[in-house]
């Protein structure tokens, strides 16, 4: 079942020099390609949008000062099962549970600083497809 997915490498991804690193891992994985890849920083207005979900919770404010301090690599992967298949290559959101050889058990520590983010559901890659690639079809 051939998907798109909206993937973000953080700030600290970047910030890091680990782009290289991190999208090796996608384009090794057999059958996804890369659809749209953008250097950007990202402003308020997108990342309120991006994460509604999390409006409220402590994590939000210092998650979107933490999002807004550089400039994250935005892509749109597409292939078959890459909903479920990237979130497995990054890991779960703590790097420390993470398991090694995932993105965020090799490369994270702290749990705002996970390195990337990934669509959970067919319904989140849809509606954040369309915050970050509006024009994209
Ligand atoms: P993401 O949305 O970035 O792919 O990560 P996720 O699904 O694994 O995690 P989610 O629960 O959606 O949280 C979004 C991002 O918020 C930061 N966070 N900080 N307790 C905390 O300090 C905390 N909890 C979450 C992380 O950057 C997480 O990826
Ligand atoms: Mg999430």
């Amino acid at each position: 079942m051939s998907q798109r997915t909206l993937v973000l490498f953080k700030p600290d991804a970047v910030r890091r020099g680990l782009i290289g690193e991190i999208l090796g891992r996608i384009e090794s994985k057999a059958d996804w390609a890369v659809k749209a890849l953008e250097l950007r920083t990202l402003d308020r207005s997108t990342l309120e949008q991006h994460y509604a979900e999390h409006v409220g919770k402590p994590f939000y404010a210092p998650l979107v000062e933490f999002m807004e301090s550089g400039p994250s690599v935005v892509l749109v992967v597409e292939g078959e099962r890459v909903i479920e298949g990237v979130r497995a290559l990054a890991g779960p959101t703590d790097p420390i549970a993470a398991a090694p050889g995932s993105i965020r058990g090799d490369f994270g520590t702290i749990v705002r600083e996970n390195l990337i983010h990934a669509s959970d559901s067919e319904e989140s890659a849809e509606r954040e497809l369309k915050i970050f690639f509006p024009d994209f079809s």
